[in-house]
């Protein structure tokens, strides 16, 4: 990102306190693999949460960070409830939402709105933008001048009220992702779930649009759940990160912390391989080996233990593994002495290991059946997400 992105709003401080916003705990999310075209039975499952514990606060933003497939957007449509979770709890101000039905959900949907990443395939091409915009007042029943309510929406998010009647296509790609912020925000809410928002677009309108949504939670004291595959651009905008992998969150921390004393050798690799920042200006990174496995079949124990560097400098042998990462899945653990910092790692990073990965990354190896050459060109990191998140839906009102 450039460096016209303004920061987040207040200090990125490790922990908030206060009741969350939004409190999730243990999600679990498997989605069914089928077979067969009449008698559809499972085969299996993809297993896209296993177990996370998330927290939101007012007016702050959680960024969370991960390889595409690693559960972001699933998540997200848990939080929101577009989505059931197959077990786990969410709550909103404290209130256990995730049972409710549909009907008992309405007044929850106008407090949490979603922004998709693709700005074009989320805005339905027959509407006006006014019509766009207008849609959550009129599906909520809100009364009053809608036309004059979406104008002013139009102004607060930098698009001309006098194009009203224009359809999405007449706007650029930046513009049409403040339509849907627009949409985001007519109904008041108090979090913003942006899934990718800015992934679509070119790297300075990208900054517009970051630069906008901090403006918003200035002014309106918003929250946000920013999800994005780029850490350069979750580090921007977030007060708190939450770093997933395979359907589990790895690390969670405040911003600088996670920046400068990360814990998870994954989060390493992701620093590492992010183009901006300090870090980044350094030339050498620290690749991962292999691809992120098939959340089909995930791991064993600890989920990254076949591409984890510091496993094998564990071992002492770059195709061992020690027995506790193959064997135990490793639970979320506060950091001693960094409050709010928490690693979900057996043996976490400490000074000096980034250099004594580094030195190992370049030795071929397998670990258990799984080919996982060392120093492969791909670090497999900041990836364009899959087609399949972009939402043809609108904001699932
Ligand atoms: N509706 C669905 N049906 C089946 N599998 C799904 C569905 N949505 C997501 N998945 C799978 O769940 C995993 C996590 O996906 P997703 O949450 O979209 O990850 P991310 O947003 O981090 O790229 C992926 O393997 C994806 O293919
Ligand atoms: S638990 Fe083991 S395999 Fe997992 S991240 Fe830590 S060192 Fe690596
Ligand atoms: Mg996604």
């Amino acid at each position: 990102m450039s460096e016209q992105v303004s920061t987040t709003t207040g200090p990125a401080t490790a922990s908030d306190g206060g009741t969350p916003l939004v409190r999730a705990r243990g999600l679990v999310k498997r989605f069914p693999i089928t077979r067969g075209i009449i008698l559809k039975r499972a085969v299996g499952h993809i297993h896209a949460l296993q177990g996370v514990d998330l927290d939101i606060h007012a007016g702050r933003t959680l960024g969370v960070v991960g390889e595409s497939g690693c559960g972001k957007s699933t998540a997200a449509r848990v939080v929101a409830r577009l989505l059931d979770p197959t077990s786990g709890t969410v709550e909103y101000e404290g209130r256990d939402i995730t049972n409710l039905s549909r009907r008992q959900l309405v007044p929850i949907r106008r407090g949490v709105q979603v922004v998709f990443q693709d700005p074009y395939g989320s805005l339905n091409p027959r509407q006006s933008v006014g019509q766009i915009i207008s849609t959550p007042l009129r599906v909520h029943g809100v009364k009053g001048d809608r036309r004059a309510r979406v104008q002013e929406l139009m102004e607060q998010v930098g698009l001309n009220p006098e194009h009203y009647n224009r359809y999405p296509h007449e706007f650029s790609g930046g513009q049409r992702q403040r339509i849907g912020i627009a949409r985001a925000l007519a109904l008041e809410p108090r979090l913003i779930i942006c899934d990718e928002p800015v992934s679509a677009l070119d790297v300075s309108i990208q900054a517009q649009v970051l630069n906008l949504l901090a403006d918003l939670q200035r002014d309106r004291g918003l929250a946000y759940m920013f999800i994005s595959h780029d850490l350069g651009v979750v580090r921007h905008v977030s007060h708190q990160i939450a770093v997933m992998y395979l359907g589990n969150i790895v690390e969670r921390a405040g911003r600088d912390q996670l920046y400068d004393a990360p814990k998870h050798p994954y989060t390493v690799a992701l620093i590492s391989a992010a183009p901006t920042g300090e870090r980044g200006a350094r030339t050498r990174r620290l690749l991962l080996a292999g691809d992120v496995p098939s959340p089909a079949d995930p791991p064993t124990g600890c989920a990254f233990h076949p591409r984890c560097p510091k496993a094998r400098l564990v071992s002492g042998d770059a195709g061992e593994v020690p027995e506790r990462c193959r064997a135990e899945k490793p639970p979320l653990t506060p950091v001693d002495g960094a409050e709010g910092h928490e690693v979900a790692c057996w043996y976490p990073i400490e000074a000096g290991d980034e250099e004594r990965m580094r030195e190992i990354q370049t030795q071929d190896i397998t670990i258990d059946g799984h080919d996982v050459a060392g120093g492969g060109s791909d670090p497999g990191i900041d990836v364009q997400p899959a087609a399949k998140d972009v939402a043809s839906d609108s904001t699932g009102l």
